[in-house]
């Protein structure tokens, strides 16, 4: 796994070859098996192949090229309707319950849910060759960019106002081969043992 995690680089330059249903289906299904709070699952994920949808999606995105030129896009929608729905209200200590931490509060906790499908959906693909790229830059309720752009998107993807588009995974074959180079900060600096600055 780690070498997997080593080898993943995002990739905004994609070969015009198309990823088999199959695999799209694994890559979604690894995104479906995320663990959540209380198991309430409070996402959606809508596959896109078509043109039409990936150009609107760029333009969401204010005009990133690799949502266009994508071989599929996942639209990774934060559902923050999920916790009534999951009922949950018998559970009255907030810390325990997001629905009960405020509006902001349940947004803050519905956004977070995805960060682990959308990390799990990232490393099905590399484990398939397929190369990915996280796309956060868009308009939505939380950036407040671009909201014409995001109603007619919000209205052509069916989502609901309790349902925030939250991040695209642009997806398909590199174009080209290109090295990995993990620029990250080392080690000592973002790990400690026991005390923030104790290295481990
Ligand atoms: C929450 C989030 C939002 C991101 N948004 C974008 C984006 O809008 N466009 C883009 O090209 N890359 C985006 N990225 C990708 C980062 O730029 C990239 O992961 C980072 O530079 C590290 O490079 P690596 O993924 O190749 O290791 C985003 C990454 C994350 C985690």
């Amino acid at each position: 796994m780690l070498d997997l995690i080593k080898s993943r680089k995002s990739v905004r330059k994609y070969a015009s070859k198309h990823i088999p249903d199959e695999d799209l289906r694994k890559i979604l299904e690894a995104g479906r098996l995320a663990p959540s709070w209380m198991n309430v699952q409070s996402w959606k994920f809508i596959l896109i192949k078509s043109q039409e949808n990936k150009d609107l999606l760029s333009e969401l995105s204010v005009g990133q090229s690799h949502v266009k030129n994508a071989d599929a896009l996942i639209v990774c929608v934060a559902d923050t309707s999920a916790w009534e729905e999951a009922k949950i209200t018998h559970i009255s200590k907030p810390a325990l319950n997001p629905a009960l931490q405020g509006e902001n509060g349940l947004l803050i906790r519905t956004m977070e849910q995805l960060v682990y499908p959308i990390s799990y959906m990232m490393l099905e693909a590399e484990s398939l060759g397929v190369k990915s790229c996280i796309i956060g830059a868009l308009g939505n309720e939380i950036t407040q960019v671009l909201p014409e752009v995001y109603a007619k998107v919000k209205e052509k993807l069916g989502l609901n106002k309790n349902q925030i588009l939250s991040t695209i995974i642009t997806l398909g074959y590199e174009a080209e081969h290109t090295e990995t180079s993990k620029i990250r900060k080392d080690f000592n600096s973002v790990v400690s043992l026991e005390k923030l600055g104790n290295n481990f």
